[in-house]
């Protein structure tokens, strides 16, 4: 069956645009630019990102699918310039080179100039040998292109889709920066505010550990080095009942660390208390259910699980985490080989780069989240317009809020509740 909401980017990092195709966005959803621009502004910030973001100035056009401000529920299509194209264009032009055009190419190459020159020089970190081999390309300007994560950029365009939609039942995503170079977040010294942290140079919630992190990034600069770390994505306000346990691939869990993990970059993904976890014990573990609450909400003493419990969301904040590897491109290059000859050589081949892009990466897992979450909400609503979904929430929520049967102790509370439930193989 295909997925009720779905979308694919395409698009080379110094190409004309890229683009993203979001279909199963109901109709009737009030959608414009501006409402997209917020992300990719945010996606472009961040102490340690290099002279690329200074160039652009990233917008999305709306090009299909949205009339007079609202949704049609046909495919929305959306481009985002690179206004740094304007200085590859025959490089990376679409037509075919002319024999006068190819032969400057190869003189400019000869003069020098980097970017005419075709890379053999094969990076460590990236995917250059394995995607030049894989599609038998020997100009690994081909594979950079795309496996670039400017890309991301698209990504975060349909985010601001999904931000949008998901904002219409009460959801919310947000995400900040938790470590640093080693350094991490001390959770009591986390004296910003949600606003504040983010408006931060690294979106950091603790002014002290901002403080150290930038000071290793600026010790990565100095060394032509490159650091890594950690952002963490909170989902507030998602019902319960998105995702199941009764199939491997239809659990949000599982989703959701497949859609993090994606991000160029992410090597690990955790939810809730994730690998801390393993060092526990059960009852120090697992989050005690208080019963309900106020307006009938169902309520944890702790959030361990991270929201997510069987694959299926519990109704408290959704909590990931993507470990974000140091960039792989370093101004003082590792040694490497040479994709024609196989032949070792001295230096990678380098290309302008960032020393860090945890905060950049955060708001790329809000994008991949948001996304998610649209997909797996419409999975249980169903709906073809907003007024729909609108409905078939409602009544999900009216039904979460009631009670099954009216509050009176119940056999298995009078006993203790230590009535056995069986084995969970
Ligand atoms: C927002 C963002 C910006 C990035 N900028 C760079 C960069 O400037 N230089 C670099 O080497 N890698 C950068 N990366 C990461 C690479 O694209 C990525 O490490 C590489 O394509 C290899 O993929 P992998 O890390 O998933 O294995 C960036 C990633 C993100 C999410």
């Amino acid at each position: 069956m295909t997925e009720p909401f779905r979308f694919l980017t395409a698009g080379e990092s110094h190409g004309r645009t890229l683009g993203v195709t979001i279909e199963g966005v109901p109709a009737g959803l009030a959608l414009t630019e501006d409402d997209l621009a917020v992300d990719l502004a945010r996606r472009q910030r961040g102490y340690g990102r290099g002279a690329r973001q200074q160039i652009e100035h990233d917008r999305a056009e709306i090009v299909a699918g949205v009339r007079h401000g609202y949704t049609l529920g046909s495919p929305i299509l959306l481009l985002v310039a690179n206004r740094d194209w304007e200085n590859w264009t025959k490089v990376m032009q679409v037509e075919p080179l002319t024999d006068e055009e190819a032969a400057a190419l190869v003189s400019a190459a000869a003069a020098g100039d980097k970017r005419s020159t075709p890379v053999t020089r094969v990076r460590p970190g990236h995917g250059d040998l394995a995607g030049a081999l894989k599609y038998g390309h020997d100009d690994v300007r081909n594979v950079l292109e795309r496996a670039s994560a400017r890309e991301t950029a698209a990504r975060v365009a349909a985010g601001g889709v999904a931000r949008a939609f998901l904002k219409e039942f009460g959801i919310d995503v947000w995400s900040f920066t938790a470590e640093v170079g080693g350094v991490a977040v001390d959770p009591a010294k986390a004296s910003r505010s949600r606003e504040e942290a983010d408006a931060s140079p690294l979106r950091c919630p603790d002014p002290d550990a901002e403080a150290e992190m930038i000071a290793r990034i600026d010790a990565a600069r100095e060394k032509g080095d490159t650091v890594g770390g950690v952002f963490e994505v909170i989902a507030e306000f998602v019902p319960i009942g998105l995702g199941s346990y009764v199939q491997w691939d239809r659990r949000l869990d599982a989703a959701l660390a497949a859609a993090v993990m994606s991000i160029n970059i992410v090597k690990g993904v955790e939810l809730g208390l994730g690998f801390e976890q393993t060092r526990m014990f059960g009852s120090q573990v697992h989050d005690v259910i208080e019963g309900r609450g106020e307006a009938g909400r169902w309520i944890h003493r702790s959030n361990n699980a991270g929201g997510l419990t069987a694959g299926v969301s519990n109704g408290e904040p959704i909590v990931v985490r993507g470990a974000v590897k140091p960039i792989s491109t370093l101004a003082r290059p590792l040694p490497s080989a040479d994709l024609l000859t196989g032949q070792p050589v001295e230096k990678a081949h380098y290309e302008r780069s960032d020393i860090s892009v945890v905060p950049a990466a955060g708001i790329v897992g809000e994008a991949m989240v948001m996304l998610t979450l649209a997909r797996f909400l419409l999975e249980k609503t169903g709906g073809d317009s907003m007024a729909e979904v609108r409905d078939s929430m409602e009544r999900w929520r009216e039904r979460l809020a009631t009670p099954l049967r009216p509050a009176e102790p119940t056999a298995a509370a009078a006993d203790g509740g230590t009535a056995g439930s069986g084995g969970d193989d």
